[in-house]
């Protein structure tokens, strides 16, 4: 069996929602992206598989370090020099007229359409993907005649509306003026602008309001909602905080030391989770109902990738650890509830399913 969360026996993959119903837009089968460092090998991201669908948004969560930005990056070709994909990874994306397998893509000219064309992406700091001698106006002209070759003055009306779009006050005005000009939540409103203006098919926002105040975060989470709603796209949505993710996927993939351990619908995960890791993510959030309640963080630290424990890699920092079980092999994701996998023996006892 393979590790999907599509393939899984007894998911009910189609038959819920009409968004996971549809083609995905992209499939992730098996990821698994290593780098060459001075001291070996790191494996950021262990078989990892997933699939987005027109119009969905699929949240990806998990702690610092556990491979959100590699398997990100993955999808756009834009790891470091020293990644090395596993030969069995395989990306398949639909760009509307056909599926391409995104590892097949060898020259720059061919990756153009999974970097910021049909793939766009939105960064953290939106300082860092500015020019700072370069105004906004024209950053994103230039962006345009590169994915369509469409003239000056048509790329710089569609950048002045996408401008209106995300609600940026005197977008005409703010066209020509340079990022040190814009507030934070402005920059990351004219960033979303930017990667919005090529009509992406699949949108990559990788922690996209970690720097934003608490106000502004809630607006840039409503502007994507609204967005995919208008223009049908997917979306990948990264966070390590759960909360935003309740708050802005429909489905959520948990990722714990580069393996995703549990995916599912949001909410029957946020209500229900199956793995422990999950779990524990969940018990480190704030009750709103009991604010005196201490905050309980997952006990212990991530190992280092150099040493991925054997067996279930969050067996180390598992409370519910079956010492010889968990240890000793990897476990499969299984089938806990309707389009909801967990790689857990623990879980899969519960649930009665063979893991
Ligand atoms: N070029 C590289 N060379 C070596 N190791 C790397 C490289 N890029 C990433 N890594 C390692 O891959 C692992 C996953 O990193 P990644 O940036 O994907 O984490 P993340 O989940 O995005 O964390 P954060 O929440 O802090 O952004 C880390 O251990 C990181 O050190
Ligand atoms: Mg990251």
């Amino acid at each position: 069996m393979t590790m999907t969360d599509t393939a899984t026996p007894g998911s009910s993959q189609g038959a819920a929602s009409d968004k996971s119903g549809s083609d995905p837009l992209i499939q992730v089968e098996n990821l698994t992206v290593r780098f060459r460092t001075d001291e070996g090998l790191v494996t950021a991201v262990d078989g990892a598989s997933f699939h987005i669908a027109p119009g969905e948004v699929l949240g990806l969560v998990g702690e610092s370090g556990s491979g959100k930005s590699v398997t990100a990056k993955a999808l756009m070709l834009l790891n470091a020099d020293n990644s090395v994909y596993d030969p069995a990874s395989r990306m398949i994306f639909d760009t509307g007229s056909e599926k391409i397998d995104i590892l097949s893509l060898k020259r720059p000219k061919d990756r153009m359409i999974i970097r910021g064309g049909a793939i766009s992406m939105i960064f953290q700091e939106p300082m860092a993907s500015f020019a700072p001698a370069i105004t906004i106006g024209n950053q994103m002209v230039e962006q345009l005649q590169l994915h369509s070759g469409m003239s000056k003055a048509r790329a710089k009306e569609i950048s002045v509306e996408m401008l209106t779009r995300v609600g940026i006050p005197d977008p005409a005005e703010r066209f020509g003026q340079y990022a040190f000009e814009f507030s934070g939540g402005m920059r990351q409103r004219a960033m979303i602008a930017m990667a919005l203006s090529t009509n992406p098919r699949l949108l990559i926002a990788d922690e996209p309001t970690t720097a934003l105040d608490v106000t502004i975060q809630a607006q840039v989470i409503d502007l994507m909602k609204d967005l995919v709603d208008e223009f049908h796209m997917g979306i990948l949505f990264i966070t390590h905080d759960l909360g935003v993710i309740a708050q802005t996927a429909d489905r959520v993939a948990v990722m714990y030391l580069g393996k995703i351990v549990e995916t599912g619908p949001v909410r029957q995960v946020i209500r229900t989770p199956a793995h422990p890791y999950t779990q524990g993510l969940l018990n480190a959030l704030p009750n709103l109902e009991d604010l005196d309640a201490p905050l309980t963080p997952v006990a212990g630290d991530i190992p280092s990738p150099l040493e991925r424990p054997p067996g279930c890699v969050f067996h180390t920092r598992c409370p519910v650890f079956i010492p010889g079980r968990c240890d000793a092999a990897v476990p499969e994701m299984v089938n806990v509830g309707d389009q909801h996998n967990a790689a857990c023996y623990v879980a899969a006892d519960e649930k009665k399913v063979p893991a």
